[in-house]
């Protein structure tokens, strides 16, 4: 299948305006990353401007250390008195969480599995491979963004978070949305969006719709937004045009809030 709206306004829009140009050329390169060039396009138009790591590195370096030394302090806490994570046996490494301290994109998965338990570090197997994927597509590096999860060490058997366990860890994920203040949170898969939405609602209903992260009272913030989509893991399980074009159409949803946000 073709994509008549694309080409069709690129000669047009190249003469008006160069930067829509590359911006539609990077939309249609994002389209064959994630394997979606024959989806039709809908309403969806690019952003004016391309989504640019430059964005966030611009904020003042005293405000990227200052949130860098609070997730330090906090990883170190984690680590010496999480009532899940120093309980837990099944795991090698406990997996705090990485990327940019001021990241205006946070995504936020379940909980590790085997690959980040031995290296200590989120989503660096498989589906870490199809997130960076996903990340790349929407025009970012995996360092611009912050990943971390709900869980911070592996269930045993990989097995789905048990409730007490999230109400338990969960807390220390909640510290690190107050510091890094994301503008946008993208959850990935049910159990995230579970928690973070404080809903039972399953993913199939909720994906592909703007919700907000509520922050707890009196935090310095009221809510973020975020768009709940599926788990990586899952998209590699469902690897059809409809999977792939939902998670992309969650993914432009994004891109456009932040673009919009700049
Ligand atoms: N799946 C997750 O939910 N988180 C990870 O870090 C890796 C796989």
């Amino acid at each position: 299948m073709s994509q008549p709206t694309r080409s069709g306004s690129e000669n047009a829009a190249g003469q008006a305006d160069g930067g829509a140009v590359s911006a539609h050329r990077a939309c249609v390169e994002s389209d064959r990353l994630m394997g979606v060039l024959d989806v039709p396009l809908g309403n969806w138009y690019p952003p004016s401007s391309p989504v640019s790591p430059s964005l966030s590195a611009s904020l003042p370096e005293d405000r990227r250390s200052h949130c860098a030394a609070m997730l330090a302090e906090l990883r170190e806490r984690h680590d010496r008195e999480c009532p899940h994570c120093t309980h837990a046996t099944a795991h090698q490494r406990t997996v705090f969480g990485e990327g940019d301290p001021c990241a205006r994109l946070m995504f936020v998965g379940e909980a590790p599995g085997e690959t980040e338990d031995t290296l200590g570090r989120p989503f660096v197997g498989k589906a870490g491979r199809k997130l960076d994927e996903m990340i790349q597509a929407i025009g970012l590096r995996r360092e611009d963004c912050y990943i971390a999860n709900v869980l911070k060490s592996r269930p045993p058997e990989n097995r789905a978070p048990l409730p007490l366990e999230v109400e338990r860890c969960s807390p220390y994920l909640v510290e690190q949305l107050l510091i890094i203040r994301p503008r946008v949170i993208m959850t990935l898969g049910g159990p995230a969006t579970k928690m973070l939405m404080n809903t039972d609602v399953g993913i199939m209903k909720l994906r592909g719709s703007w919700s907000q992260w509520v922050a707890p009272p009196g935090s310095p913030i009221v809510s973020i937004p975020l768009m709940p989509t599926f788990h990586p893991a899952y998209l590699i399980r469902n690897y059809t045009l409809e999977t792939r074009a939902q998670v992309w159409s969650d993914l432009k949803a994004v891109m456009h809030r932040l673009a919009e946000t700049a």
